[in-house]
């Protein structure tokens, strides 16, 4: 087989999360004056807390103080931990569960790759926990996407070497991550395809055949 282990972007891969880091992000902005465009959600996507909140107030050309940018992060979380409040299966994206367990039953190893330090809360919110055989987030690990720490952390603990793992992944952030990794990455969406990634996919059920080949 081509692969020994699949790392999987949490948000926006396996579950819906994606989208409520935006909505987040866009309330507490408005409450610090902060005019949020939707357009921006690319540029934010797998960047941990801190990075988002600077790419944004960039993006913004907004000047914020020490103690305001540490209430802006503190509510910007505060408002996603109330979204994903009421999360459950029901929100995992379509064929994932399914994926990972045909990936399991041909002795392929599966990893969580996510900078967020909620990866861990979610999971268990979503029921999947057991899936996979390592979780590598934000908690353990200190720099997130587009550094490759997130993803080399799951391969060395997964105990494959970076060549034969392979990365899925929604955000430019994280293919950037992969390939820093020294890992190919199949890159998922319906809308946009990623140049740098080796693989573009637009269901999950699609990395079988790449794995399995
Ligand atoms: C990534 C998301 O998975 O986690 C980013 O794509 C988010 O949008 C990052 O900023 C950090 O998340 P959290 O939950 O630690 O604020
Ligand atoms: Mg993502």
């Amino acid at each position: 087989m081509k692969y020994e282990a699949v790392i999987f972007d949490l948000d926006g891969v396996i579950v819906i999360t994606d989208s409520y880091h935006q909505k987040a992000w866009k309330i507490s902005a408005l409450e610090f004056g902060i005019d949020y465009k939707d357009e921006w959600e690319e540029e934010l996507k797998g960047l941990d807390r801190r990075e988002s909140m600077e790419r944004l107030l960039k993006l913004s050309e907004k000047l914020l103080s020490k103690e305001e940018k540490k209430k802006f992060l503190h509510r910007k979380n505060e408002l996603y931990l109330e979204l994903i409040e009421g999360l459950n299966e029901a929100v995992v994206m379509r064929g994932v569960k399914e994926t990972i367990i045909e990936l399991r039953k041909n002795g392929i190893k599966t990893a969580v790759g996510s900078t967020s330090k909620n990866a861990m809360r979610i999971l268990s919110l979503i029921g999947l926990t057991d899936l996979f055989d390592y979780v590598s987030y934000g908690e353990n690990i200190k720099k997130g996407k587009p550094e490759p720490e997130v993803f080399l952390n799951a391969a060395a603990h997964l105990k494959v070497s970076p060549s034969k793992c392979l990365v899925v992944e929604d955000g430019e952030a994280g293919v950037k991550a992969a390939n820093r990794a020294h890992m190919d990455c199949a890159y998922l969406s319906k809308k946009r395809r990623s140049p740098y990634a080796q693989y573009n996919i637009e269901i999950i059920e699609a990395i079988l055949p790449i794995v399995f080949s």
